[in-house]
């Protein structure tokens, strides 16, 4: 009955996750959720007063499709101080979450016959958005031992005369790394040698810690940034992903392109949400230094107790809100005669047996792996990793 298309693409993993601790929740189970991949906190205030007074005002009609003028020179502001780019508002398509900018990113750029390389484990919907495009996804693994950085003689050996673009994704869901600039130096010059397009999410960017900074690879220069659709938006940074609101920012024909199709499939982001986002990029920072400031204690805590539980190994990395531990290591043990064989096996168990849901690396062609989200209170992780550690004991 459903088109080939259809068939192919599989629901977001997460999101089939959700739905079964939704439902043990609904049972009365006390999950804690090491899974959720939003912000705990609240939409600040002064975000949420720009929503109202717009509401009051009644904008409430068709936004353009691309997004509200304020909006997108904002966007072109934030481009240039932050990431040292230079557009004009009409390169800028403001989208329902960054999500529908790297779909309609990859609608703009590919087709059949084309290939995206994605490093891996890589953000669930990518595989999936490339299918609907009618793309190959070609998955090349990034350099675990050193930080999940990018494997460039990988990236490199996987480019044939079908290679249309790269998706890449720094500070990274779901390994937390940040790619360093020379690596993205060297991929740009690739991209540049090679004549492929570079897709950069960059969601996460006000997610970094330490001394770590975000290097745009868009910013290397005029002829890099032409061939770069730099993606980027409001949920994670500032604690609003039910606003649904994400940019792309592109050269002009993709950019057309990209208004286009957001045109025909969705005329467009909320008006409501666009003002909220204006007052979000352009207010005062100070509500995303206290929560990043949080993640970062939490991190920190994290990686140190999640390390010190047999069998995961976890090394730091200084961006997004997860972890990605190592859990071969407990491949292979069994509870009740069952043997967990897979991070979905263990996932499922620590469901069952210590009430915390982790998403299996599975999802993002991990195997080995399992993705922690510490987007959850400080008392909740705590208590969470003391169960997991009990339930790890039972296994042998
Ligand atoms: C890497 C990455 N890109 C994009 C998104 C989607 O962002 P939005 O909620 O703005 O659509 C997510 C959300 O989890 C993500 O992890």
């Amino acid at each position: 009955m459903i088109s080939k298309r259809a068939r192919e693409v599989q629901i977001s993993p997460t999101v089939a996750l959700t739905g079964k601790i939704a439902e043990l929740r609904r049972q009365g189970t006390d999950i804690i959720s090491f899974n959720i991949g939003e912000p705990d906190f609240p939409t600040p205030d002064y975000v949420k007063k720009a929503a109202f007074d717009a509401i009051n005002k009644n904008f409430t009609k068709y936004p353009p499709a691309s997004g509200f003028l304020d909006l997108k020179e904002a966007v072109v502001n934030k481009l240039r101080i932050d990431n040292g780019l230079s557009y004009d508002p009409k390169q800028i398509c403001v989208s329902n979450g960054a999500k529908q900018a790297v779909v309609n990113a990859l609608y703009a750029l590919c087709g059949e016959g084309d290939e995206v390389i994605i490093p891996v484990p890589c953000w669930v919907s990518y595989t999936e958005m490339v299918k609907l495009t009618g793309a190959d996804s070609v998955l090349v693994k990034v350099d675990e031992k050193n930080g999940f950085a990018l494997d460039l003689a990988a990236i490199e050996s996987a480019i044939t005369p079908r290679t249309k673009a790269i998706i890449i994704n720094t500070p990274n869901n779901p390994s937390g790394a940040v790619y360093s600039e020379e690596s993205l130096r060297q991929l740009a010059a690739m991209a540049v040698e090679h004549d492929f397009y570079i897709i950069s999410d960059e969601i996460y960017e006000k997610l970094i810690f330490d001394e770590e900074k975000h290097f745009c690879i868009g910013s290397i220069s005029p002829e890099v940034q032409e061939r770069c659709v730099i993606i980027n938006g409001v949920s994670k940074a500032y604690a609003m992903p039910g606003w649904r609101i994400g940019y792309s920012a592109a050269a002009k024909p993709i950019a057309k392109a990209i208004e286009a199709f957001q045109s025909q499939m969705t005329s467009g982001a909320c008006s409501v949400s666009q003002k909220a986002a204006l007052a979000a990029i352009t207010g005062p920072q100070d509500d995303l230094n206290k929560m990043r400031e949080e993640y970062d204690r939490r991190r920190r805590f994290m990686q140190k107790r999640l390390s010190e539980i047999d069998g995961f190994a976890c090394d730091p990395v200084k961006g997004a809100f997860y972890l990605l531990p190592d859990i071969s290591g407990l491949l292979g043990r069994t509870y009740a005669g069952k043997t967990i064989a897979s991070s979905m096996d263990l996932a499922s168990f620590l469901l069952e047996k210590a009430n915390i849901a982790v998403v299996p690396g599975e999802a993002f062609n991990a195997k080995d792996k399992l993705r922690f989200s510490y987007a959850n209170s400080m008392d909740n992780l705590a208590e969470g990793l003391n169960r997991i550690e009990a339930a790890i004991a039972l296994l042998s």
